[in-house]
């Protein structure tokens, strides 16, 4: 267990907290916590266990990540649609790279729970208005009011129903009959026939079908095989919100360990990954799986002793450094930490997040991601990493089932003038389902060269 660390230990004067909402009422905030710590935790300690024991065979390069959902989760956007949509995506990702490299995938979604946001102004000014910024669903609203910018602890509460019940109908759909391989064509939406690589994911689905009716006649129970009838999925968001995540820490019965109960996975953000950081000493202490978001401006030495502190018995699965420099940087910023982190023997998963780096204001005002960008920081990451002979592991992305207009490009080209059309998210551009299924495909086609070198130096 880790020393001198209890649920409340960042609270000490020594650590420096970012990025947390001050709340005006002390006592609504402490009834609040109060609360929530009262309640049932949303996942158990043996779910983060498992994943950490997935997570392991990734960083031994022998499966791949898939990490995606909202960049924020809102109360508006709450319906049973968007939950599928996602999902499902995510799950066609997961069987265009499964099919390819023939190698296991491990589905995180950033969902139930990705509510909390750091953002780089404190406030945000309207014409001759100055308000609060919006900080996520859990902190305060994004309608631009007096009202809704104040901080309200009692959204916690709702964060929270709202969590356990997209996690609900998650494992419903993970393990009563959706996520079938029998299912596979049924994945497809609507809106994504002008997509040519809908055409190109219904062909590895005819082949998953023909693979499925030989399996049978030999023999094999499809119906009833734990395997193809069902998937593991988990959950994971950014561990901003610390008075939340707090409350939901709870000691296992089973082994005596601390564990972040409000998501299988918690990730520190790249503003708050620091020496001396509160929310480094938050996830320090607790058991499942971290993430660490690995920006331009991190240095190698700063990294390894943040590794030492999170992960000083080098447990394999314990961490994902999740890289997000920007397309024509990683090149140049990644190979550092990898050696770093090789030369000092940490076991981590190495996963590219091509999304955060690559924001644009773009000339019709919206903040964009092109898509080229996006594929341009993959490409990067995947080609440090096979000059360093350091698994390419997996990938983090901001994206939705639904057919928005965020990100620019594309094969179903989103144009900048078409951004209007359909821009819903409560923060970053995300991609939507086709652009997802679009780098899923490249995801495939860069793994293979990976898998190919290792084979062929094997020989
Ligand atoms: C995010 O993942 O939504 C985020 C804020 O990313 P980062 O911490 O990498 O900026
Ligand atoms: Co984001």
């Amino acid at each position: 267990m880790a020393q001198n660390w209890t649920p409340e230990s960042w609270k000490q004067d020594r650590f420096v907290a970012k990025h947390l909402p001050e709340y005006e009422d002390a006592a609504a905030l402490a009834e609040a916590e109060r609360t929530l710590a009262g309640f049932p935790p949303l996942v158990f300690a043996g779910e983060a266990r498992a994943l950490k024991g997935d997570l392991a065979q990734v960083s031994a390069g022998q499966a791949f990540l898939v990490q995606g959902g909202d960049c924020a989760e809102s109360f508006a956007e709450f319906s049973p649609n968007n939950i599928r949509d996602t999902f499902r995506v995510l799950l066609q990702m997961a069987a265009v790279l499964t099919f390819a490299s023939k190698m296991p995938v491990v589905k995180v979604g950033r969902m139930a729970g990705q509510f909390a946001k750091p953002r780089s102004s404190a406030t945000e000014t309207k014409g001759d208005v100055t308000l609060p910024s919006y900080f996520g669903d859990n902190v305060n609203g994004i309608e631009f009011s007096p009202e809704s910018r104040t901080n309200d602890p009692q959204r916690m509460l709702r964060a929270y129903s709202q969590a356990a019940a997209t996690l609900n109908l998650l494992r419903a759909f993970a393990g009563g009959g959706y996520a079938n391989l029998r299912q596979v064509h049924q994945w497809t939406l609507d809106f994504m026939a002008r997509s040519p690589w809908a055409t190109e994911f219904q062909q590895i689905a005819d082949r998953i079908g023909e693979s499925l009716d030989f399996m049978e006649a030999c023999g094999v129970d499809i119906e009833n095989d734990p395997h193809l009838k069902a998937t593991s999925f988990y959950t994971s968001h950014e561990a901003l919100l610390l008075p939340y995540e707090q409350a939901m820490t709870r000691q296992d019965s089973l082994t005596g360990d601390w564990y972040d109960t409000s998501a299988h996975m918690l990730w520190i953000g790249d503003r708050t990954r620091f020496i001396d950081s509160a929310h480094v000493e938050f996830l320090r202490g607790v058991n499942n799986p971290i993430g660490v978001k690995c920006g331009p401006s991190l240095e190698a030495d700063a990294l390894l002793e943040m590794l030492d502190l999170l992960n000083p018995a080098r447990e394999p699965g314990r961490i994902t450094l999740i890289s997000r420099f920007g397309a024509g940087k990683v090149e140049e910023g990644l190979p550092p930490l990898v050696r770093a982190v090789t030369r000092e023997g940490h076991p981590v998963v190495w996963s590219c997040d091509p999304m955060h780096g690559n924001v644009i204001k773009s000339d019709s005002g919206y903040k964009t991601r092109p898509f080229d960008r996006i594929l341009s920081e993959v490409r990067g990451f995947f080609g440090v990493h096979r000059a360093e002979g350091t698994h390419a592991g997996g990938i983090h992305i901001e994206m939705t089932g639904q057919d928005v207009t965020e990100c620019t490009g594309g094969s179903v080209a989103i144009t900048d003038a078409g951004l209007a059309d359909r821009y819903h998210t409560h923060c970053d551009p995300r991609l939507n389902a086709a652009q997802s299924l679009e780098l899923a495909f490249l995801l495939a086609e860069m793994l293979n060269l990976e898998l190919g070198e290792a084979r062929e130096a094997a020989e």
